[in-house]
């Protein structure tokens, strides 16, 4: 049996700790869906099309792994996708509160699916897209946090304001 995971996020942007998770994820299943999360009431610094983008880029050179957005629940957008097993990075204790809620509202939602973390390398373990954010918008480097397409739209973002 072909196994399918989604593993959702806001990804705004992409960080190395993300592309860990896929990197490692698509190794794991036979096709991994990143799921980039549409959410009009979550003021982002880029667009769902830019996120999907530059996600896009990054795994370019994986045959078993897609990336889409989508919006709504996540439970409705993984019977869609027919997919049942959900991928996420768990960091450092600060993260296992909100995705020990999350796996188990998810769960009572859906009962069909799981929720499965995979632990964030331990190079990433400081790496949030809202430090990076941080970072690039007091002109620091963000080089080793984020692909160089990131950095790129980063710098663009920042240098508009
Ligand atoms: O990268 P993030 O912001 O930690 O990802 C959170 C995300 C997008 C996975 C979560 O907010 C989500 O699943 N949103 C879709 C709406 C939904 O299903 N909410 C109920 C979750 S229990």
């Amino acid at each position: 049996m072909k196994r399918k995971a989604v593993y959702p996020g806001t990804f705004d942007p992409p960080t190395n700790g993300h592309v860990d998770i896929i990197e490692r994820g698509s190794k794991v299943f036979d096709k991994l869906l990143v799921a980039v999360a549409v959410n009009p009431h979550k003021k982002t610094l880029f667009s769902p099309d830019e996120r999907v983008t530059m996600l896009k880029e990054i795994v370019q050179s994986y045959d078993n792994i897609d990336v889409v957005s989508f919006s709504g629940l996540l439970v409705d957008f993984m019977v869609s996708a027919k997919a049942d097993v959900i991928v996420r990075g768990l960091r450092a204790i600060s993260d296992f509160e909100y995705e020990f809620q999350m796996a188990h509202l998810n769960k009572k939602l859906l009962p069909e699916i799981d929720t499965i973390f995979m632990m964030t390398g331990e190079k990433f373990f400081y790496v949030s897209s809202n430090i990076v954010k941080e970072i690039a918008s007091l002109g620091g480097e963000v080089n080793e946090l984020v692909d160089k397409c990131v950095e790129v739209k980063l710098r663009e973002a920042f240098s508009k304001r």
